[in-house]
């Protein structure tokens, strides 16, 4: 034999070491899988015999068949699975046994009974529990555990007989109420526990107005007329104590209990989730309006970002220098460069010449360079402009909705049938169509009308 062979077995007998101590049954347990397994077994023979035959014959030989030796070596060999190892055990130690039941006891006793309760006597009968198969606990009430539990190990020798509850109910025998249950009902035999109200700790009924303690989370609230009443309401925490959430959290009030959540962004302390809600701003923010933290644009100085071809951009906290549109960092001088992808249609002129001036969307320009690019600047929008979200229309919509306020205008004169309007009508449409398409193919529109362009080809 091989040394993996070897170690194969090894882990083999480990695995099943580890399995028969993780997962043993006891004998009382063993003995019932045995019980079970004969039953199993002569329900699936009952409607086998010997093999055909005339009927003469037949009821004599059933007879012989529901006894017969062969049929229960049969029921023997699968009655317990392999790694049942109780089961197997006393299989072996209680075969005569099984086979007086088998040929003289069958219609009289329990097999689970005679097998394992009078003869191996590893189980005791049901309700009782332990060696000396004591009964299970009762009291005063005719039922085990009052009819509110279970006794643990019942029909075991080897069982606790501990009364293990119902929710709601506690104690030996099941006849307390448990944590947050009232007695609602109760005499020497018989319990009935009820959930108190969702408020309560303890309770005298289920009515919010019975509470005895309240529950963690909530507090007292006592009634105007009456001095002993009161409610339990639910605790503001956030309100009643202070300092419950760490710095850079704010808390908020939860059925209960309460929650600490993060502070937005921009500030590092706070009472709410916006940058609304500030007490204290983070670097690069500023408070202007009290409690709420307004992002810094540093680009707003205009003394950075001086580098030839850089603008500068603002983000939350913090701003960039990126290299001007069509302009592209040098990865080994680390200057902008003219992007080789458009450098031969565009050549910017005088370079030199650095008087740095910001259009109004925040594009990059030179000097007299300096156009109105607004309409092509979208997608820088607002770079310097104001920093707070709220977004305005910019000349270009507002031109195409008069535009389009002009063709509603037209469609709606020309429906009338006139010629003139009709014409008109598709006329503009056409023309806004070619606009719009005009507009989409800005790029290549602008490397063409672009002053430099023009410069460059007078030159
Ligand atoms: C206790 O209450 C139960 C349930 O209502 C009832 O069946 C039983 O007779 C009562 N026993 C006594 C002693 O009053
Ligand atoms: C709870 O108590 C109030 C006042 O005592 C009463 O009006 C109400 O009906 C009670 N509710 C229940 C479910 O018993
Ligand atoms: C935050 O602001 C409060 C006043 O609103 C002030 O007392 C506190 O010292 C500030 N904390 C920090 C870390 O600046």
């Amino acid at each position: 034999m091989g040394i993996s062979n070897c170690i194969l077995v090894l882990s083999l007998l480990l695995l099943g070491i580890i399995n028969s101590i993780s997962c043993e049954k006891t004998p009382c347990e063993g003995c019932k899988d045995l019980a079970l397994g004969i039953l199993k077994g002569l329900d699936q023979s009952k409607n086998k015999n010997f093999g055909g035959g005339d009927t003469a014959w037949e009821e004599k030989r059933d007879l012989k068949f529901r006894t017969s030796e062969t049929r229960l070596v049969e029921i023997l060999e699968t009655a317990c699975t392999k790694d049942n190892y109780q089961c197997n055990k006393i299989l072996e130690e209680r075969e005569d046994d099984i086979e007086k039941w088998y040929k003289d006891l069958q219609d009289k006793e329990a097999l689970q009974d005679y097998l394992c309760v009078k003869t191996a006597k590893v189980c005791c009968p049901e309700n009782t529990f332990g060696e000396d198969c004591e009964e299970c606990p009762k009291g005063d009430s005719d039922s085990i555990c009052f009819g509110r539990g279970k006794c643990e190990g019942a029909g075991d020798k080897q069982g606790s007989g501990k009364c293990i509850c119902e929710a709601g109910y506690a104690g030996d025998l099941c006849n307390e109420c448990d944590e947050r249950y009232f007695k609602s009902f109760s005499n020497d035999t018989y319990v009935m526990c009820t959930l108190c109200h969702e408020t309560c700790q303890t309770c005298t009924g289920g009515n919010a107005t019975e509470c005895e303690t309240c529950r963690t989370g909530y507090r007292e609230e006592h009634d105007t007329d009456d001095e002993k009443a009161f409610k339990c309401v639910d605790m503001n925490e956030c309100v009643e104590q202070r300092d419950l959430c760490p710095v850079g959290q704010y808390c908020t009030n939860t059925v209960g209990s309460y929650k600490c959540e993060d502070c937005s962004e921009s500030c590092t302390s706070c009472f709410g989730p916006s940058r609304r809600h500030c007490y204290n701003c983070t670097s690069g923010s500023i408070m202007r309006i009290p409690y709420m933290c307004q992002d810094i644009d540093e680009c707003a100085s205009g003394a950075i970002c001086l580098g030839m071809y850089e603008v500068c951009v603002n983000t939350p906290g913090h701003y960039k220098c990126e290299c001007a549109r069509f302009f592209r960092r040098d990865p080994v001088s680390g200057q902008c460069q003219p992007d080789p992808a458009i450098y031969s249609r565009y050549v910017p002129e005088r370079p030199g010449k650095k008087t740095e001036k910001k259009s109004e969307d925040g594009e990059q320009c030179y000097g007299d360079e300096c156009h109105d690019r607004k309409d092509h600047g979208a997608s820088r929008h607002s770079v310097a402009g104001s920093s707070d979200d709220g977004d305005s229309l910019s000349d270009n919509e507002i031109k195409k909705l008069i535009f389009a306020v002009v063709i509603c205008l037209l469609g709606t004169a020309a429906a009338k049938g006139s010629m003139f309007w009709t014409l008109m009508f598709f006329l503009s449409f056409f023309s806004a169509g070619l606009w719009w398409a005009s507009d989409k193919t800005d790029k290549i529109y602008e490397s063409f009308s672009h002053p430099h362009f023009k410069q460059h080809q007078e030159l």
